[in-house]
């Protein structure tokens, strides 16, 4: 939850100087900026745009997010708010569009757990570099943990036109008025249109290939929550079994079994640097850990049976009492702060839920906000995961493998994941890309416009030991441009030790293989390969 926590508290700390007093003169735009012209929007009603020059702006940074502060920003932030007759719902699209400078793209931007956007902390950087940006609300309010405000109508009901605007349908708004309102102000549309987004925002970047595959030429869809209605649940799995076991370790007990896992398996890659490279071929055995005595807070913790039994169910993933698998385990070596997290309340530690699969469980599946979700049983999930299937994957499953479309309009599209993701398991990733495979003909045919890069060590979207892909959306960029389809991705981390450590991270399946000679540290000591 690292990610959504530092997001939610950085969000309010955004710092406005943006005075209206203060003119820069426009060296682009045909029109001004309060006279942007309202877009049409197929199945919409546009009920109001406004816009307004904003000068000298400055964002916050958002450690991890957005890495450096942006400032002297200035925009023409244009508001259209729209709503689809019949579904109630008021969804607000925000575009803003660089005074000075414009590269003549446009780049809608995601959203991040609930949000359907994360506004000017993804508006800020993309305007910044040029682009004519755009976020939107999906018609709820910006709280990434909990759809609490909006999930149920007055009556109880689930709100499936708020979940249709999440799921799908305001992305494509976005997109229209984006181009739209980008056409409107500088007198010519974009010259290329782009998606970018991480998590939520990278299950928008596959919804958007999947359902309106001419919207974009290039897009970035990182770390995806696709296959949202089982991966939610499963994130739950974990909870379900220290309650179910009455048993709920530490965090620091977990990271005992994180750190012993590390130690068997970090070497399965010819190179000792912390990261489990190929958590397919790790067999740690937790259960080597019970007996043994570890220093939590100063005070000696015995390994139970118990615990290292909750380590390998979550290892695992979750199964059906009758033992089928229902979905993916935690990748060894990632934290299990996420997923598994737990906290002391009144000196007794008790499980402390991902915020969004528990609230999922609550809203969209019991259909009641004060639903119980630690009395769930095995067999309860097992329905619940079976339900959360049946009721919402035609919705915002985002699993469909057919990208022809897509493909045909000759978008291009990048997803990179994590393989330590504590929060969305990277093989559901794995798995929806092997499916694009058998659906379209084989790897030759989906690597010339879609390719996955696997980053060993890299936590949700951010952190983590690995090196992280540093500029994976200029990699989409001149893929569309410039026809170079990457066959790596340059990633970088900063290791506890000070040190800077590259990698090119090669194109799935390929791995990057230590030559075995050279500076572990360094990119050019590796090479890609089909195998470690
Ligand atoms: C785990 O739970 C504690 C206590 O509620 C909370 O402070 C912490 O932020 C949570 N950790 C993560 C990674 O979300
Ligand atoms: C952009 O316009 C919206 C709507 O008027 C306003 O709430 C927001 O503060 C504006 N942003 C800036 C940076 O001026
Ligand atoms: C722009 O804003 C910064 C603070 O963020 C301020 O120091 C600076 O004086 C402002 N510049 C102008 C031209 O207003
Ligand atoms: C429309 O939505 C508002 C809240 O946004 C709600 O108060 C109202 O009851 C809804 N109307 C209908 C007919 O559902
Ligand atoms: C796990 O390893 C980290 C880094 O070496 C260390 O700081 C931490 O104390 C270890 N935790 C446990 C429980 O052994
Ligand atoms: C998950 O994906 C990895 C490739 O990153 C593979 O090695 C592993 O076998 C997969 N695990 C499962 C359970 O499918
Ligand atoms: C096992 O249980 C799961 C979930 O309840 C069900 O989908 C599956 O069909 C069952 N398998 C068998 C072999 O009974
Ligand atoms: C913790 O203990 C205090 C004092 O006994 C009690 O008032 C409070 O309700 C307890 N909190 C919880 C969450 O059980
Ligand atoms: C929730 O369920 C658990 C397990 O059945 C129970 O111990 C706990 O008291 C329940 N909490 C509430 C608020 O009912």
């Amino acid at each position: 939850m690292i990610h959504f926590v530092k997001l939610a508290i950085a969000a309010t700390a955004v710092l406005w100087s943006s005075s209206a007093s203060a003119k820069s003169s426009r060296t682009q735009g045909t029109t001004s900026c309060a006279s942007v012209a309202a877009p049409t929007v197929p199945g919409a009603q546009v009920l109001s745009i406004g816009g307004n020059e904003a000068h000298n702006v400055s964002v916050a940074a958002v450690p991890g997010l957005l890495g450096s502060v942006v400032t002297g920003l200035n925009v023409c932030n244009v508001t259209v708010v729209l709503t689809h007759p019949g579904a109630n719902d008021t969804v607000t699209v925000t575009v803003w569009l660089p005074l000075q400078g414009w590269n003549g793209r446009f780049q809608a931007t995601g959203g991040g757990g609930y949000a359907t956007g994360v506004g000017v902390l993804a508006l800020a950087p993309a305007a910044a570099a040029g682009y004519a940006a755009a976020e939107t609300d999906g018609g709820h309010d910006s709280n990434l943990e909990s759809p609490s405000s909006w999930a149920l109508t007055s009556t109880g009901a689930v709100n499936w036109p708020l979940l249709t605007d999440f799921a799908s349908r305001s992305l494509q708004d976005m997109a229209v008025v984006g181009k739209a309102v980008t056409a409107s102000y500088y007198g010519t549309g974009p010259r290329y249109s782009y998606w970018n987004g991480c998590s939520t925002g990278g299950r928008q970047g596959l919804m958007e290939a999947q359902r309106y595959p001419d919207d974009f030429d290039g897009i970035l869809a990182a770390s995806p929550a696709i296959n949202w209605p089982s991966f939610i649940v499963a994130q739950q799995w974990p909870q379900v079994v220290m309650n179910v076991e009455q048993t709920f370790p530490s965090q620091c007990e977990f990271q005992a079994f994180v750190n012993a896992s590390i130690a068997d398996c970090d070497g399965l890659d010819g190179v000792l640097d912390g990261v489990i490279a190929d958590p397919g071929e790790c067999k740690f055995d937790p259960y080597k850990l019970v007996g043994s005595t570890i220093l939590c807070d100063g005070s000696e913790v015995t390994i139970s049976w118990k615990t290292a039994d909750i380590v390998r169910k979550t290892l695992d993933g979750p199964t059906a009492p009758n033992g089928s698998k229902l979905w993916y385990g935690l990748n060894v070596g990632a934290s299990f702060s996420g997923n598994s997290n737990t906290t002391i309340v009144n000196g007794t530690t008790v499980g402390d839920p991902f915020p969004i699969s528990d609230t999922w469980i609550q809203y969209f599946l019991e259909k009641d906000p004060d639903y119980n979700t630690s009395s769930i049983t095995y067999s309860k999930f097992a329905q619940l995961f079976a339900q959360s299937n049946a009721e919402y994957g035609s919705v915002i499953g985002t699993d469909n493998p057919d990208l022809s479309a897509f493909r045909a309009a000759g978008g291009k599209m990048i997803t990179w994941h994590g393989l330590a993701d504590q929060l969305i398991f990277p093989n559901g990733t794995v798995n929806y890309y092997e499916r694009v495979k058998r659906e379209m003909g084989g790897a030759t045919t989906v690597d010339d416009f879609y390719r996955l890069f696997l980053a060993p060590g890299v936590a949700h979207c951010v952190g983590g030991n690995g090196p992280a892909p540093t500029s994976p959306f200029d990699a989409v960029v001149a893929w569309v441009e410039q026809g170079k389809a990457p066959d790596t991705l340059p990633a970088k981390v900063v290791d506890t030790s000070g040190a800077t450590v590259t990698h090119d991270i090669c194109v799935y399946p390929l791995v990057s293989r230590y030559d075995g000679k050279g500076d572990p540290k360094s990119a050019s000591s590796y090479s890609c390969s089909t195998s470690f």
